[in-house]
């Protein structure tokens, strides 16, 4: 009996926010096998803000045609091979797409080692968007140093957590900026930050100067726009100011606001820097080893949001650009 595909391909390119009605449902029967190809049935899916830039007609990662099937990272398992070094029931992860059995080149994807965590971990704490981003923007680009203080904005999501978490293993004063009391609690209560500013509700400048009276000495930014002109106006001399994202300007990329304060750089002798974590493959290796040691013994928290269904993808995507997820936010293909 042939196997049926249902994906999610995209309707309407967004203008502004991503609604449901950009995206439709579709259904249809999957082709038999070429030779190096495998089948996976796609269990997970990561819900990254890099999908909303991918839905423009010009985007930096790469473009979604309409009708074309909109791209996300997945884990799942294969359910059929033509491969003998990925058999029937390997665990793999990889450029997927949204949808529930994915054909492609044993070659696109990479084996899971399910010792070190389970699946979801794989894309979230584990994963190259969330866990490895966040290990090589603190690691190789910020470096912060104990009694560093460090300061992270959309602190409570994926990224943005683990930063956070890894400054402070390595001895940093860490202050996430969140939106809203419960995020701003979890910061303290949970992951163990030493403050935390929300800035729905809070002047980010003024919260800023008084939690950190000498400065910032790291600002790892996901988010752009005001926060980070209110970080720049804070800088601690010789300051690192990472540049991971900037999710308040994915939706208007025509027209990015970009700092105003950035002569802030030069009066503090400090630098700004961006970086992509495909750049840094040679850091993937210790990144995920020492991912997954804190993972194992309990020193690295990682709260997962998950959505359940396929037919709830453009629902996900809401809840990551609305803030309604705290730590990761996945989907449970079922
Ligand atoms: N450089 C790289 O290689 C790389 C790789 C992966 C991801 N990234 C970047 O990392 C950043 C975080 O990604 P993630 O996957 O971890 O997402 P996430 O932080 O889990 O979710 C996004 C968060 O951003 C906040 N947010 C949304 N719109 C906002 C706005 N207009 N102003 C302020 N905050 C806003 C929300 O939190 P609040 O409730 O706190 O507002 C939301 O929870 C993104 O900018 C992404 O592009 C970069």
């Amino acid at each position: 009996m042939t196997e049926i595909n249902q994906r999610v391909t995209l309707a309407r390119r967004p203008e502004g926010p991503t609604t449901p009605d950009c995206f439709s449902l579709e259904e249809g029967p999957v082709a038999p096998l070429e030779l190096g190809e495998i089948r996976v049935a796609v269990e997970w899916l990561s819900i990254d803000a890099f999908i909303r830039t991918t839905l423009r007609a010009e985007g930096f990662h790469r473009s979604v045609p309409i009708g074309g099937t909109v791209g996300a990272l997945g884990a799942g398992r294969v359910t059929e091979s033509t491969v003998d070094t990925m058999p029937v029931g390997t665990a793999v992860r990889g450029s997927l797409g949204a949808q529930t059995l994915a054909t492609m080149s044993a070659n696109a994807v990479e084996p899971i080692d399910e010792s070190l965590a389970p699946l979801p971990a794989h894309l979230g704490a584990l994963g190259l968007t969330t866990g490895m981003t966040a290990w090589v923007g603190m690691r190789r680009i910020g470096m912060p140093k104990p009694g560093d203080t460090v300061a992270i904005s959309a602190a409570a999501g994926a990224v943005g957590s683990i930063a956070g978490q890894i400054a402070r293993f390595d001895g940093a004063r860490v202050i996430g900026i969140a939106g809203g009391p419960t995020k701003v609690a979890h910061l303290v209560d949970t992951l163990g930050f030493d403050a935390a500013i929300d800035y729905k509700n809070e002047d980010v400048n003024d919260r800023l100067s008084e939690l950190a009276p000498d400065g910032v000495d790291v600002f790892f930014d996901n988010v752009g726009g005001d926060i980070l002109d209110a970080a720049l106006d804070n800088l601690a001399m010789q300051a690192r100011v990472i540049i991971c994202g900037a999710i308040s300007q994915y939706d208007n990329m025509e027209n990015v606001t970009g700092p105003s304060l950035y002569l802030r750089l030069a009066e503090r002798q400090s630098r700004m820097e961006g970086f992509a974590v495909y750049h840094f493959r040679d850091s993937y290796e210790q990144a995920t080893s020492e991912l997954a040691a804190w993972l194992a013994d309990g020193s690295l928290v990682m709260p997962e949001h998950i959505v359940h269904g396929l037919d709830h993808f453009a629902d996900a995507l809401q809840v990551m650009f609305t803030g309604a997820n705290l730590g990761k936010t996945l989907v449970r293909v079922e």
